[in-house]
C-alpha cells in the first residue's frame, strides 16, 4: 500500500507513532508502538521463534543492551562502523553522502566507498542539498554511528549501546557451547533492541535510531560447511537469488547454489531456504522476495559473503534481513582483546568456529507486512479497508462482541472472551458502537475472526463467527468455537 496509507493507519489506530511526540524538540528516529502495533510485533517475534529458532533446534538468549568499550574495539565497530556524511556549505544541513548520490542517480551507492570517491560523485552528478538546493558541499567525512555513554558515578568506564544484538551472543558463545550441548553446529538467537546514531532517520520504521532486531548466529566447523543432515529436505527447493551485479532474480535450487559455489556451502544454502520459507509462511508471496548478493564495496566490514533478503513494497525493495557469513571475525577479535580462548576442540582439531548470521529487522518486517496486507475494497456502495494478515501475525486471533450490553449479553460475551483466553488464544473485546462499526474497526487492524453474542446465543448456545476476508458469517456452537478457531489458526480448515 502507498506509504501514506501505512502512515495514516499507523497514526489513526496508534500502531506506531513518534516517541516523546508531545515535545516539539524530541529527536527523530525513535518510535512508540501502541497496543495493536505492539501485538503484531510480538506475533512476528513469536513466529520467528517457533519457525526458525525452535524448529531448527537453536537456543535463545537475552543479553545486556549496554556493553563495555573493549567489546566494540574487538568487534571492529569503533573503527569501522561509519557512515559517510557531508555538510551543505550554504544551509549547514548534514546528510548521508551515499544516500544523496543514490537518490540523484537512482542506483545503489556503496557506503564503504572512499570519501574522495564520494566527493567526486557529488561533483560529477551535480548533487544538490535536499534542504536549500545548494550545490556547494564540504568534503565527505566518516561519522561513527555508535551511541556512547559513561557508566558509574565517575563516568570513567566508557561503554556503548549495542549497535547489533549479536555481540552478546559472541561474548556468551563459549559458556553456552560448554553448558548446552558441547558440539557444533550451534544456533544462538536473540530478539531485542539495538541503537545506531543515524544521521538522517527516515521512512518511519525503516531507518530508526533505536530499532528491533531478531538475530541468529549459527556457529559451525568451516571444514564441515557441506555436512548438513537436513539438507535433503531443501535440496530441490528453489531460492530467489540475485547474483552480485546481475540485476535479475534467478530461481536456483539449494543443491545447485551449493554445488556451483554460488554460496559458500550447503550450510549457507540450507539456512537461506529456511528464511525464504519463513517469510512465505508470514504471507509474503515468493515473487516479492529476493536474496541480493552484495558486492565487496557494499558488504559490512565483518562479512565475507552477504545475501540481503529483500521484499518488494510500495517503497521499492526493502532489506529485511542481512544473511552474513561472518567467518571467525568476531570470536577471533574477542579472543584477542579479552585474552580468553574461544576455540573449540572437535573432530580432532582445535579451531575457532565460523558464523553464518541471519539478522532480521523486527520493525522493518512489521512495516512490510502492513504494506503487503493492506486492502481497499468496494462492495456496492460500501467501501472498507482491511489488513489481510495471516492469523499467526494478526494482532489478535479473534474479537468478541456482545450485540448489545443488556439482557445478559455483555456478561455472556465476557464469559466466552475469558474462556478463549484460557484456551491460549489472543482475543480482543469490544462493546462500544454499532456492530458494523466494530467489525470495521477490527478489519482495519487485521483481526481475522469476530464472534458476536446475540439473543440466539442465550436461547440455543450458538454465536456468529465472521471472517474478516470474506465477511461471511456462520453460526457455531459455543463449545465448538475453540476447536474451530484452532483449526482456522493453524490453517487446517478454511472458513
Ligand atoms: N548483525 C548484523 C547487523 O546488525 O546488520
Amino acid at each position: 500500500m502507498p506509504k501514506e496509507e501505512v502512515n495514516n493507519l499507523a497514526l489513526r489506530r496508534a500502531l506506531f507513532f513518534p516517541s516523546a511526540e508531545i515535545y516539539a524538540n524530541a529527536p527523530s528516529g525513535f518510535w512508540e508502538f501502541g497496543p495493536i502495533g505492539h501485538a503484531i510485533r510480538r506475533r512476528i517475534i513469536e513466529a520467528w521463534r517457533k519457525e526458525l529458532v525452535e524448529k531448527e533446534g537453536m537456543i535463545e538468549i537475552s543479553g545486556a543492551q549496554i556493553l563495555p568499550e573493549d567489546v566494540f574495539k574487538a568487534s571492529g565497530h569503533l573503527e569501522n562502523f561509519n557512515d559517510p556524511i557531508v555538510q551543505c556549505k550554504k544551509c549547514h544541513s548534514l546528510a548521508r553522502a551515499d544516500k544523496l548520490i543514490a537518490d540523484k542517480i537512482d542506483d545503489i551507492v556503496p557506503e564503504s566507498l572512499a570519501t574522495n570517491e564520494l566527493d567526486a560523485m557529488i561533483k560529477d552528478h551535480q548533487v544538490s542539498c535536499p534542504k536549500c538546493k545548494g550545490k556547494d558541499f564540504d568534503k565527505v567525512k566518516k561519522f561513527n554511528m555508535m551511541m556512547g555513554l559513561a557508566i558509574g558515578a565517575t563516568g570513567d568506564q566508557p561503554a556503548y549501546l549495542r549497535p547489533e544484538t549479536c555481540q552478546s551472543i559472541f561474548l556468551d558463545f563459549k559458556r553456552l557451547y560448554k553448558n548446552w550441548r558441547g558440539d557444533l553446529p550451534l544456533g544462538i538467537a536473540q530478539a531485542g533492541k539495538s541503537f545506531r546514531n543515524e544521521i538522517a532517520p527516515r521512512n518511519t520504521l525503516l531507518r530508526q535510531r533505536e530499532f528491533g532486531q531478531m538475530e541468529i548466529e549459527l556457529f559451525f566447523d568451516p571444514e564441515r560447511i557441506d555436512e548438513v543432515p537436513a539438507f535433503d529436505s531443501v535440496s530441490d527447493y528453489e531460492l530467489n537469488l540475485m547474483l552480485v551485479n546481475s540485476g535479475k532474480v534467478q530461481k536456483i535450487s539449494c543443491k545447485d547454489a551449493a554445488s556451483k559455489k554460488i554460496v559458500s556451502g550447503k550450510f549457507i544454502a540450507y539456512y537461506i531456504a529456511c528464511v525464504q520459507q519463513f517469510y512465505n509462511k508470514l504471507g509474503v508471496p515468493l515473487e516479492k522476495m529476493r536474496f541480493r548478493g552484495l558486492d565487496k564495496d557494499e558488504k559490512a566490514f565483518y562479512a565475507k559473503e552477504t545475501w540481503d533478503f529483500e521484499i518488494e513494497t510500495d517503497l521499492g525493495w526493502i532489506e529485511l534481513m542481512a544473511c552474513n557469513y561472518r567467518t571467525d571475525h568476531d570470536l577471533k577479535g574477542h579472543a584477542e582483546q579479552s585474552k580468553q580462548d574461544l576455540s573449540v576442540n572437535e573432530n580432532g582439531r582445535k579451531f575457532i568456529p565460523h558464523v553464518f548470521e541471519l539478522s532480521a529487522g523486527i520493525d522493518r518486517t512489521l512495516y512490510t507486512l502492513l504494506d503487503l496486507s493492506f486492502r481497499k475494497e468496494k462492495r456496492g456502495k460500501e467501501e472498507r479497508n482491511y489488513l489481510k494478515l495471516p492469523p499467526r501475525v494478526a494482532p489478535f486471533l479473534c474479537a468478541v462482541f456482545p450485540l448489545v450490553k443488556k439482557d445478559g449479553l455483555l456478561e455472556k460475551a465476557k464469559e466466552i472472551y475469558k474462556s478463549l483466553i484460557d484456551y491460549g488464544f489472543d482475543v480482543f473485546f469490544d462493546e462500544k458502537g454499532s456492530i458494523g462499526k466494530r467489525y470495521a474497526r477490527v478489519d482495519e487492524v487485521g483481526i481475522p475472526f469476530a464472534v458476536t453474542v446475540d439473543y440466539d446465543t442465550m436461547e440455543d448456545g450458538t454465536v456468529t463467527l465472521r471472517s474478516r476476508d470474506s465477511m461471511e458469517q456462520k453460526r457455531v456452537k459455543v463449545e465448538e468455537l475453540s476447536g474451530l478457531l484452532w483449526d482456522l489458526k493453524s490453517a487446517q480448515k478454511s472458513f
